[in-house]
């Protein structure tokens, strides 16, 4: 295939990208911002065998550019942490919902194929069993509603103009090359260092833990074999509450217990996140790594790439971490 990647820079998207032009000899060209989460590191490994375009998926004339001989389009691009969207939600509005109105308006003027990339959080929090495609949609957080008004624009192109729309709905996801304001790189990332690990609230929130390289082949699936206009979701094989999760990265690193801190809790903090899998399984889709596994994989790579995060914590990432946990990160 020839595909259009938007987002193609970022920790899943790039992942999506060496997975597409290794193993399946697509020709990909990435269209991406490069904000502070996108990095032309993450694509080294093939850059020789793409092609690669700056910019914005809410500037039309950059989208044109880039999707010049594309048979799909496949959109990851997004402001994707929750509580940069809490501090100032304006740049998840703009990208997230502006971005997408014109990645379908390109899709539609040219007949293509498109793939929105969504989340769980579009259902909201869940107490008890799990979510499926028809469960209904209730956002927390200014990501996830600027999220879920994406997935809703997607779905009235396919039902006004019959466009070829996707949408696969992962949880949350962990491995490689993830920006370290998320939960599992921030905690390995301090630990490593011997730094304070901030868990909000009583730290007995739930995820349901994804490996990258599984959701990166839960959206091929749905790409190749989706049914034009549905939705599937990719929920990983394990759920693990927060401070479960930090007490595994410090048995991983050799950290010192002491490090785990409560910290104040996240304004409207879901309680629990479930997804049922079913629909994709029918398609033939398997998470194929689970938690433990995948965690100690995680921190490996951690482990052996200063290069990739050693720029990250020295950089404006440093600023970031001292407004939102009102302290310095440790040198
Ligand atoms: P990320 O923050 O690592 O990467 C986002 C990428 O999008 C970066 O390369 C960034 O430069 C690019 N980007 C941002 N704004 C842009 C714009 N206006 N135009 C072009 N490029 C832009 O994100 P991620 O964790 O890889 O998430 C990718 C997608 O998957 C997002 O749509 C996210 O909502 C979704 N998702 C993420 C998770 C998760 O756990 N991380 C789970 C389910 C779904
Ligand atoms: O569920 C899918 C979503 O997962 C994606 O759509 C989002 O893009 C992605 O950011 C992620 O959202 P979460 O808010 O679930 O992930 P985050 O890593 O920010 O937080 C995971 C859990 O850990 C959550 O309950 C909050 C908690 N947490 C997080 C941080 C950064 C802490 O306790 N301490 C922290 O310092």
């Amino acid at each position: 295939m020839r595909l259009l990647v938007c987002g193609g820079a970022g920790f899943i998207g790039s992942t999506f990208v060496r997975l597409r032009v290794r193993d399946h000899g697509d020709q990909v060209t990435v269209l991406d911002k490069l904000t502070y989460a996108g990095r032309r590191e993450n694509l080294q490994e093939v850059e020789s065998e793409i092609r690669f375009v700056q910019g914005a998926i809410e500037d039309p004339l950059a989208v044109a550019d880039a999707v010049a001989g594309c048979d799909a389009i496949v959109n990851f691009a997004a402001e994707t942490h929750v509580d940069r969207s809490i501090a100032d939600p304006e740049g998840f509005i703009v990208t997230n919902m502006q971005g997408t109105h014109v990645l379908l308006e390109a899709a539609r003027e040219r007949g293509l194929r498109y793939l929105q990339v969504s989340t769980d959080e579009v259902y909201g929090s869940i107490e008890d069993g799990s979510f499926t495609e028809s469960s209904p949609l209730e956002p927390s957080s200014p990501y996830s509603a600027t999220k879920t008004g994406a997935d809703l624009l997607v779905s009235s192109y396919f039902h006004t103009y019959a466009l070829e729309t996707l949408i696969c709905r992962g949880s949350n996801n962990y491995g490689p090359h993830q920006y370290p304001e998320k939960l599992i790189p921030l905690m390995i990332l301090n630990a490593l260092a011997g730094d304070r690990l901030p868990v909000y609230g009583d730290g007995g929130n739930v995820r349901n833990w994804l490996f990258v390289e599984d959701f990166a082949r839960g959206i091929g699936d749905t790409l190749l074999r989706g049914a034009p206009g549905e939705v599937y979701n990719c929920g990983g094989p394990d759920e693990c509450d927060n401070l479960t999760v930090v007490r595994r990265i410090i048995e991983l690193t050799g950290a010192d217990p002491g490090l785990v801190e409560f910290v104040t809790d996240r304004p409207g903090h879901d309680r629990r996140y479930s997804l049922s899998s079913e629909k994709l399984r029918a398609l033939g889709w398997r998470a194929q790594v689970r938690f433990d596994a995948g965690l100690a994989r995680t921190v490996q790579w951690y482990r052996e790439n200063e290069w990739w995060w050693g720029a990250i914590r020295s950089g404006a990432y440093r600023e970031y971490y001292e407004r939102h946990y009102g302290r310095a990160l440790k040198a």
